[in-house]
């Protein structure tokens, strides 16, 4: 679609209760850039401080990029998403839990839940844990996922939660990387009707993690699992013996809340560093002004816990907010393809938050899914992880919400904790693919090859010029990876690896990364990470990865291999690779294609050219451009005429 489609107007009903409608936005927005002390400090009246902050901003981009918020505050972000809830709003639901299986769903009030966390604190502290200590969490979507990160957050201690997702060497990198010495998982996780073995994936992780002292195991599917005494521990006898009292631990407002692993164009994934104050506040304030959040309504997002999304549109955001968040342990298509739509009926769901790939992947089942239920109560649809297609935005608003529902398209990143482009749903109107306009706080820059900051509508590479409470301060144990990774490019500003265009409303459209880096279902991917792990196998000579236009996944793994002499290429060969990089990486990097070469495009220096590994893989073949840096043309026609037969 193009920049200057469509505008879908907010619809005055909806502006007219909204906490911010277009006046507010921009008579807001231009403060916030105008008086970014005056704007937070106030906006930072939200959140409950044991001690008061006295500085607000203390921020640079430059040098060793330093990054401080409410930096002499006082606080826990424990004590903000519950404990502060109890006096107004004790008895209300705080987590509803949705099972894999139809008939298992259950909930948790705010006075429940500060009881589960309090007690896994307790058990935690029990066994060691203390402030500033690493603990990873390993768990399936259940309500203990939750309680972990909270129970982390009460004692201080840094959380890094791993998608159950990622095979048991993934788990050992980050085990190991960020020296946790505590892990929390459970005997096995239930998705689609299938089992997920996260104990003996943990054990095997465990096996080359010295330093893990425990694992406190929560009974999920009841199998029976390899047990270590004194090692392991059931999370149910624990907590039975734990109390229900635990005094939420006085955190500086720079502390570490937690670290979340994420790939990037190079090397192994890394932790990025999210703290406490800043990245509370920006994801509070964000949950309620996109979505316009209103007391009482109920919140679904689907995402994760172990993808940022998860972090702060499940767990953080929505609970400092006092909001009832729903947390869904199964898939779209299980045990139909109607379960998105009759879990929004049965516990009346209001505001739903998915990815698009989600959304094309029910689509394509056809209406009649989506047509057999109600619906009536949802109200704001929002979308995440990748650029949404214009037919999946339109059919999301036509057929999932009948038209009347708000379509939030929100831009954002690991590294950056929260929306950073997305609409205010009171706010403005929406054109279908694009996040639209900057968050409060937030300053977006499109920049061409040299640096320049282009003007008026544009295309180039999307930068943020200043800091925003929500952004990451480091990663975990290399800072200078840090400032190489995202404030070298254009120095002075933070550089996301996304392409943006701006067009003449002001309207920001993504268009992808312009770096090594794959968007695979909406989970990021490294191409080198693939890369890597291929290698490792004993009959790859080399491996370049790119990413090829997918129908369902947005973007598909494309492989090309070049094989040790004496090895040749078959469909068994093929089929033991792709099991190689699921248990090396985890099921979510298994290629789609694997294409057998004999050698691959390099420059003279020996890089691999990817801009045309890239366009062979999309079958885009006819302008390759500029070959001739190439030490060997001659592999482009071999490639060319490779392509489809080995994949
Ligand atoms: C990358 C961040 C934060 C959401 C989960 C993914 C892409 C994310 C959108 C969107 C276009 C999007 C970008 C970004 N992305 N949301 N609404 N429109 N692209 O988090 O793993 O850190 O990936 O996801 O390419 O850089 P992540």
């Amino acid at each position: 679609m193009t920049p200057d489609s469509d505008v879908f107007p907010v619809r005055p009903e909806v502006a007219a209760s909204a906490w911010i409608n277009e006046t507010d936005y921009a008579r807001l927005y231009e403060r916030s850039l105008a008086d970014p002390d005056g704007f937070w400090r106030e906006q930072a009246g939200r959140l409950d401080w044991f001690k008061p902050f006295t500085s607000v901003k203390d921020a640079s981009f430059d040098g060793e990029v330093d990054v401080r918020w409410f930096a002499d505050g006082v606080l826990n972000a424990s004590y903000n998403c519950l404990d502060r809830h109890l006096a107004t709003r004790g008895d209300q639901v705080a987590l509803i839990w949705e099972g894999d299986d139809p008939g298992e769903s259950s909930s948790v009030t705010y006075r429940e839940a500060h009881e589960q966390v309090c007690r896994l604190a307790n058990v935690l502290k029990s066994h060691g844990v203390k402030k500033g200590d690493r603990v990873t969490i390993y768990l399936p979507m259940i309500l203990e996922a939750a309680y972990a990160m909270l129970a982390c957050a009460r004692i201080g201690a840094v959380h890094s939660v791993v998608f159950g997702g990622f095979s048991s060497d993934s788990l050992k990198d980050r085990i190991l990387d960020c020296g946790s010495n505590f892990l929390i998982t459970a005997d096995e996780g239930v998705r689609g009707g299938r089992r997920l073995p996260l104990k003996a994936n943990a054990d095997k992780a465990v096996a080359a993690c010295a330093a893990v002292r425990h694992i406190l195991v929560v009974r999920r599917a009841g199998g029976t699992v390899a047990w270590e005494p004194g090692r392991d521990l059931w999370y149910h006898e624990e907590m039975s013996k734990a109390s229900p009292v635990c005094d939420p631990e006085p955190m500086g407002a720079e502390d570490p809340l937690f670290i979340l692993y994420t790939s990037g164009s190079t090397g192994k994934p890394k932790g990025v560093v999210h703290t406490t104050a800043g990245y509370l506040l920006y994801t509070a304030l964000t949950h309620k002004y996109v979505f316009d959040y209103k007391d009482g309504e109920i919140y679904w997002c689907t995402a994760d816990v172990g993808w940022i999304t998860g972090h702060s549109y499940i767990v953080y955001g929505p609970l400092a907010n006092g909001a009832t968040s729903l947390i869904f342990e199964g898939v779209p298509y299980y045990p139909d393809h109607s379960r998105f739509w009759s879990v929004v009926d049965k516990h009346r769901v209001n505001i739903f938050y998915t990815a698009p790939t989600a959304i094309r992947s029910v689509m394509r089942e056809g209406d009649q899914w989506v047509k057999k239920t109600s619906r009536a109560t949802l109200r704001v649809l929002g979308s995440v992880g990748e650029p949404i297609n214009p037919e999946a935005w339109l059919w999301f608003h036509e057929v999932v919400g009948e038209g009347r529902c708000a379509i939030a398209d929100t831009w954002f990143q690991t590294e950056t904790g929260g929306f950073m482009i997305a609409p205010l749903i009171g706010a403005f109107g929406v054109k279908p693919g694009s996040a639209t306009k900057p968050f409060f706080g937030v300053r977006p820059v499109i920049v061409d090859h040299n640096g320049q900051a282009l003007e008026g509508a544009c295309e180039g590479s999307l930068c943020i010029a200043d800091a925003w409470p929500g952004m990451a301060r480091t990663i975990f144990g290399d800072h200078a990876r840090f400032v190489q990774t995202y404030f070298s490019a254009f120095p002075g500003k933070y550089f996301t690896g996304d392409g943006a265009q701006r067009d003449g409303d002001g309207y920001y459209w993504i268009t992808g990364r312009v770096d090594d880096v794959i968007n695979v279902s909406g989970h990021r991917l490294g191409t080198a990470e693939i890369e890597s792990a291929l290698e490792a196998h004993p009959k790859v000579a080399e491996a370049a990865v790119v990413g090829y236009p997918h129908d369902l996944k947005g973007q598909g793994i494309y492989v090309y291999v070049t094989l040790n002499a004496g090895e040749s290429p078959s469909q068994a060969l093929r089929e033991e690779l792709v099991k190689w990089v699921r248990q090396e990486i985890g099921p979510i990097a298994a290629p789609d294609q694997i294409h057998w070469a004999t050698d691959l495009p390099k420059t003279r220096s020996g890089k691999i050219m990817r801009r045309i590994l890239r366009k062979i893989a999309a079958n885009d073949v006819e302008a390759l451009g500029d070959t001739s840096t190439l030490a060997d043309p001659g592999v482009i026609s071999d490639l060319v005429g490779g392509r489809g037969k080995g994949g």
